[in-house]
């Protein structure tokens, strides 16, 4: 048995008694060993995994965002629900100091403010409401198991994709009332390879061991609420070319394949469902390098006209049961614009984030029931507006 099967069993073994022991009444002493002993392999997980996700600490006390969706009706179709997300999730820690440290993998590169999108671990982030999480994924060095990165910067070279989904299943037992989204996409860079043992890997990530639990199994089709509350559903950014669908029969998630989500778009109709009717079609807002000059100010107002007029469309009544994507974040890394300077401004001009705030609220106050539907928004440096993930969810 391979060690990351002995760690499947050990991890599959320790959730399941997460899940059925409540610790107020503590567990029964024939099965304490075993509860020790699982607990040992779901922390040594959580640690190895902590450069992508961070430390769970909780809640914050009298947070309006940590169950959030635990007022919401089951029977509410995901599609009309909004959903705030991070764009490039696993940057938040990628500062210089992260940058100069693992220089020896990926050799020099620009400055590591051109890859920061986040500041917060994806616990932090989680408790303070986020469910959407834009996960990139590529070979750790060494080839062997899947690991984060943005572009050419590698994100932790020990952290593995498994480790980072025990996390998120971690926190999902505690909070069942929630609904989980993660986009995988595959990021190419020098010296990385994309083959079919990448993808070997991936599916037996995705769908063995305790995955089945946690994942929603649909295929194609976002369901209600209800169907996804306590697990994850896939946004598939990634096709499984290599795989022969015979010998790897498992699909779930709506496939938002690479090769029809057009590069920058600012409008991008993207086709993921012809069986139904309507068809399934996510609307994309997706326009990440407006590539002006001059600064913040004209990158943030040609961003954020796309980012607007996308919100716009989201709450016609054009599309009602269709998703919405919106990006608000983008860069203009060409002139010095930042994700950051993108998202936040300078000391005179205000960022995306600034502007989206006053809108989203105008948006929900000019709807019926004082809420509009946005859909999903990806969003770069969330915390530093406070507010933002209420203003997204309508709250
Ligand atoms: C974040 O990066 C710093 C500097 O590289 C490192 O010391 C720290 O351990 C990292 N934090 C986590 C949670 O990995
Ligand atoms: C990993 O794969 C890449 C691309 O095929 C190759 O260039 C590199 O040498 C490999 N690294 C190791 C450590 O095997
Ligand atoms: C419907 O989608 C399937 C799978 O993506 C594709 O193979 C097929 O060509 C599509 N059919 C039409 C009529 O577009
Ligand atoms: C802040 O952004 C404005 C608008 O793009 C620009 O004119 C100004 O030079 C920037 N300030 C600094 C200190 O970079
Ligand atoms: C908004 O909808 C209109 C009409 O369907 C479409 O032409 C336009 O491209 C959409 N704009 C955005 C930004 O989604």
């Amino acid at each position: 048995m391979s060690l990351g099967h002995f760690y499947l069993q050990a991890v599959c073994l320790s959730l399941t008694l997460l899940m059925t022991f409540t610790p107020a009444e503590g567990a029964p002493t024939t099965t304490s060993a075993q509860t020790t002993l699982a607990g040992d392999a779901l922390n040594e997980i959580l640690t190895r995994g902590e450069p992508i996700l961070g430390v769970n600490k909780g809640c914050t006390k009298g947070s309006k965002t940590c169950d959030w969706m635990a007022s919401i009706p089951d029977n509410t179709p995901i599609v009309h629900m909004n959903l705030p997300g991070t764009h490039d999730t696993s940057t938040w820690n990628y500062t210089a100091e992260t940058q100069g440290a693992l220089e020896r993998y990926t050799g020099p590169l620009p400055p590591s403010d051109v890859f920061r999108c986040q500041q917060d671990s994806i616990f932090d982030s989680l408790n303070d409401g986020i469910r959407v999480f834009d996960m990139r994924y590529s070979y750790n060095p060494g080839n062997d198991t899947i690991g984060f990165y943005h572009g050419s910067a590698l994100l932790s070279p020990t952290t593995t994709l498994e480790d980072v989904l025990f996390g998120f299943y971690s926190w999902l037992i505690q909070h069942p009332t929630e609904a989980v989204f993660i986009s995988l996409k595959y990021e190419s860079g020098p010296g990385r390879s994309y083959d079919a043992a990448l993808q070997t890997k991936l599916y037996h990530a995705l769908f063995d061991g305790p995955a089945k639990r946690f994942w929603v199994q649909k295929e194609n089709q976002l369901g209600t609420l209800g169907q996804a509350r306590g697990k994850i559903t896939l946004l598939q950014r990634f096709d499984w070319d290599f795989l022969d669908p015979a010998t790897f029969p498992n699909r779930m998630g709506l496939h938002l394949s690479p090769s029809v989500w057009t590069d920058n778009g600012p409008s991008i109709e993207l086709l993921y469902n012809n069986q139904t009717t309507p068809q399934g079609i996510a609307y994309i807002e997706d326009f990440y390098e407006p590539l002006t000059t001059g600064g913040p100010g004209p990158a943030v107002d040609a961003k954020f006209a796309a980012v607007s007029q996308h919100l716009q469309n989201a709450t016609s009544n054009a599309h009602p049961d269709q998703l919405f994507i919106t990006f608000s974040s983008a860069e203009v890394n060409t002139d010095g614009v930042f994700p950051r300077y993108m998202a936040l401004g300078n000391d005179t001009t205000p960022g995306v984030n600034h502007r989206l705030l006053p809108f989203l609220k105008d948006l929900h106050a000019a709807a019926p029931h004082g809420k509009a539907r946005v859909g999903m928004i990806m969003l770069d440096f969330y915390k530093n507006v406070p507010g933002l993930i209420e203003a997204v969810i309508g709250i």
